[in-house]
């Protein structure tokens, strides 16, 4: 099969690997589709150190199983359905496992960023089969490569028990923040404003239904107040630095619940007294447990409004190492570009 393999920083090429097989409790994927990842980026520049020579990145993904090793049908894995993967594997023993929260497991591995796993950048792919998520026929196949960046918003909104009566501000519209919008609209939020400076990713937003603020032209915490007409009960910060941080604190209520998604820098400096007086919780949140994974399968598969918009950009595993070069050199895509193994066209649909 062909893949593509990072060999250090900013140097990603195609090359023939060894086709893998299913052993017991695997199954087999043509991959049809895997989204390029923030995270694939901070590998590719060498910016984060947890990527490796030799390694095939890729966790954003959909594909058509192939074949199904001993122990691993069930749940309509069978040759030939669409299935797209959860890519946080759990070591299936633990307490935190037994519960479906996978994504506290202390020995967990996560599909594109370990580096023993052969991941979705390439044509075909193994997953253990509890991680692989059939999706039913007649959706758009491309889709499929959404439900993982979709379920790390959503799980971030549940974790900020986002309900239909709180005013909530998204900071940051990438693809986390879209994903945070659009799950709280599923939680029943009406009241939903995204921060974010970029102008292409402000038009994007307002395209899936949601009001905007442009941070750098006023105080933010007096455009939350405009547009929601009081301060937020619940933020989703989908950048992850000092500066967001504060800009949460300052345009929230008392009370107000603020999830930390976004993973902008390693270490914050905050205004502690508006966390202790304010009584205001700071909640992180990291990927999804199993459950809310599949939860966003089935939301996705149920083909809700606006999924359309947020694939930018296609591209076939010869042209994906200068779409990373783009991506590093600042070319900021309104939303996804996605990487189609078998070539773009034929998908969709
Ligand atoms: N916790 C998790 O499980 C998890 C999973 C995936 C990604 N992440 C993290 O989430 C963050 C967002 O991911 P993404 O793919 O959307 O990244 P991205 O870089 O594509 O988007 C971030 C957006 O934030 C905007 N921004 C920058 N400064 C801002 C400010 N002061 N106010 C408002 N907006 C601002 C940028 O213009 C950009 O559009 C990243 O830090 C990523 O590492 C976390
Ligand atoms: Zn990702
Ligand atoms: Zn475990």
């Amino acid at each position: 099969m062909r893949a593509l393999v990072y060999h250090g920083p900013n140097d990603i090429g195609v090359e023939e690997r060894p086709d893998p097989q299913p052993g017991p409790g695997e199954v087999l994927l043509r991959i049809t589709a895997t989204g390029i990842c923030g995270s694939d980026l901070h590998g590719y520049t060498g910016e984060n150190k947890r990527r490796h020579p030799g390694q095939v990145m890729g966790h954003e993904t959909v594909g058509r199983i192939v074949a199904v090793g001993a122990d691993a049908a069930g749940d309509g894995r069978e040759p030939g359905r669409v299935a797209t993967v959860n890519p946080v594997i759990g070591c299936g023993e633990c307490a935190q496992c037994a519960a479906g929260s996978e994504q506290l497991c202390p020995r967990r591995k996560v599909i594109g960023v370990d580096r023993e796993i052969e991941s979705a950048f390439a044509e075909l792919m193994l997953a253990p089969a509890r991680n692989v998520v059939v999706l039913p026929d007649g959706m758009p196949e491309e889709w499929g490569s959404l439900v993982e960046p979709l379920s790390v918003g959503y799980h971030a909104t549940r974790s900020g028990g986002v309900a239909p009566d709180d005013t909530v501000l998204v900071i940051g519209g990438g693809p986390i923040g879209q994903a945070c919008a659009l799950a709280a609209r599923r939680l029943g939020a009406e009241q939903v404003v995204v921060s974010e400076p970029g102008t292409a990713r402000r038009r994007l937003v307002e395209k899936l239904g949601f009001a905007t603020i442009d941070p750098t032209t006023g105080d933010l915490a007096d455009q939350v107040q405009d547009a929601l007409g009081r301060p937020a009960t619940a933020v989703l910060d989908a950048v992850g630095t000092s500066r967001t941080v504060g800009d949460a604190l300052r345009a929230s209520s008392l009370g107000a619940r603020i999830v930390l998604v976004g993973m902008g820098s390693r270490e914050l400096t905050l205004a502690a007294f508006d966390v202790t007086t304010f009584e205001r919780s700071i909640i992180g949140s990291f990927t999804y447990p199993s459950r809310e994974f599949r939860e966003t399968a089935e939301w996705v598969a149920s083909r809700p409004e606006g999924l359309a918009h947020l694939i930018d950009d296609r591209v076939g595993l010869d042209d994906a190492p200068e779409a990373f070069a783009r991506l590093a050199s600042g070319d900021l895509h309104a939303s996804k570009i996605v990487v189609f193994p078998q070539g773009p066209r034929g998908a969709g649909g």
